[in-house]
């Protein structure tokens, strides 16, 4: 059998820490891959600064779409993706997570008619109002391959009526970064350069959901300043909550706001911290991962399993932020979920060659 050929597409920054361990499983069994950036983000601190901290090369192409309304984002990618994909023919597309690049490219993978893979399958918030949700259910609907990151991603989709062949079990790849990313991070020195210590709260807000609703982001506003009148408080914030704080004219008083930093600085920042306030995906599950209190400032999360098995909890009312963090403790001792081992990345590659290897046969009988 000839040596397989993936496509990788990614887009946006929480996609990055994604590809990175499957990209590198892959290269470790000689797999051809092409890497496609659809420049949904391209700030370096959002983008190019993730490849460096992750070993990650360059991508082979950037399709530049750049920021607008969700139509237009979607489109762009789809209109600049179709002769890539055409012209590449992969035996698999591999989609990563719920952004606008994944749902778009799922749309025109599926229309060419090629293997589409989906890591990160199987999540859902059932809150329709996230742009997150939708993406999620439209690229599983479409996916040849679901790729889980904990069992009860596995029952959602044989509950929506997938195919239980199509469903894998490989873990969250997104603690693979973590286990490869950890010591560099914590010897970057960036907490005691910044000035963080034990005390410190990390904080990161971009959801529309809590910064496009003036009133609600100046409620979460107003605890992060009394949280941080009590510790330090550092909050690198996203380009779309800088423009929102600036619209409302928010005072952030005592709160360390910095720009957005790197992998390895985040990492060394949550890894240290007291607790992290957030309405982020990925840091409900590398808080989990590294025993790290989370209070999420949402109303649901995709991501049950940091909540039953891991130190998440969601904190819906901003009025209850300033007592959660004040309750919050580390757990004495814990257990990172099944499957959040660091070789989830490996159990992709597996899963992509064996599902390959049936559907090539089942080519040759027909
Ligand atoms: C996107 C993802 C979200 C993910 C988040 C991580 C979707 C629907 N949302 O949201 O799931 O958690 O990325 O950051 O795909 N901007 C810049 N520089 C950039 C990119 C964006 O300044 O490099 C600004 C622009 O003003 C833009 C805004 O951020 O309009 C929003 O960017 P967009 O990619 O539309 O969504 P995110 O909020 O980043």
């Amino acid at each position: 059998m000839t040596a397989l050929k993936l496509l990788h597409v990614v887009g946006a920054r929480p996609n990055f820490p994604k590809l990175a361990p499957v990209h590198r499983a892959a290269a470790a069994r000689g797999l051809e891959q092409f890497v496609l950036h659809t420049g949904q983000h391209y700030d370096d601190s959002l983008s190019a600064a993730f490849f460096r901290d992750l070993g990650i090369s360059e991508p082979d192409v950037n399709l530049a779409v750049g920021s607008g309304t969700h139509a237009v984002q979607t489109a762009r990618i789809m209109e600049r993706i179709e002769p890539v994909l055409a012209e590449q023919r992969p035996d698999w597309v591999v989609v990563y997570g719920d952004v606008n690049s994944t749902a778009a490219t799922s749309l025109v993978a599926a229309k060419l008619g090629l293997p589409l893979a989906h890591v990160e399958a199987g999540l859902r918030s059932y809150d329709r109002s996230m742009p997150e949700e939708i993406n999620r259910m439209v690229t599983d609907r479409l996916a040849d391959l679901l790729l889980t990151p904990s069992p009860d991603a596995d029952e959602t989709l044989r509950r929506e009526g997938e195919p239980e062949s199509e469903i894998v079990f490989v873990g969250n790849v997104m603690i693979d970064s973590l286990h490869f990313a950890l010591a560099a991070a914590r010897q970057s020195g960036f907490r005691s350069k910044i000035g963080a210590d034990d005390c410190t709260i990390v904080v990161t807000l971009h959801r529309p959901s809590n910064v496009d609703d003036p009133r609600r982001l100046l409620e979460i506003v107003s605890a992060l300043r009394e949280i941080a009148e009590e510790r330090p408080v550092v909050f690198p914030i996203h380009p779309r909550t800088e423009q929102r704080l600036r619209d409302a004219g928010a005072c952030l008083g005592r709160v360390h706001v910095l720009q957005p930093i790197a992998y390895l600085e985040m990492l060394d920042l949550v890894a240290g911290a007291a607790a992290v306030v957030t309405d982020s995906g990925g840091l409900q599950e590398e808080t989990t991962a590294l025993g790290v209190p989370c209070l999420t400032v949402r109303e649901n999360t995709e991501r049950p399993i940091t909540v039953t098995e891991g130190t998440n909890r969601l904190v819906p009312d901003p009025r209850e932020l300033v007592a959660a963090v004040r309750a919050a403790r580390r757990p004495e001792t814990w257990a990172a979920p099944a499957g959040w081992d660091g070789r989830a990345g490996e159990r992709v590659v597996d899963a992509l060659l064996a599902r390959a290897r049936v559907v090539g046969e089942r080519s040759l009988t027909q």
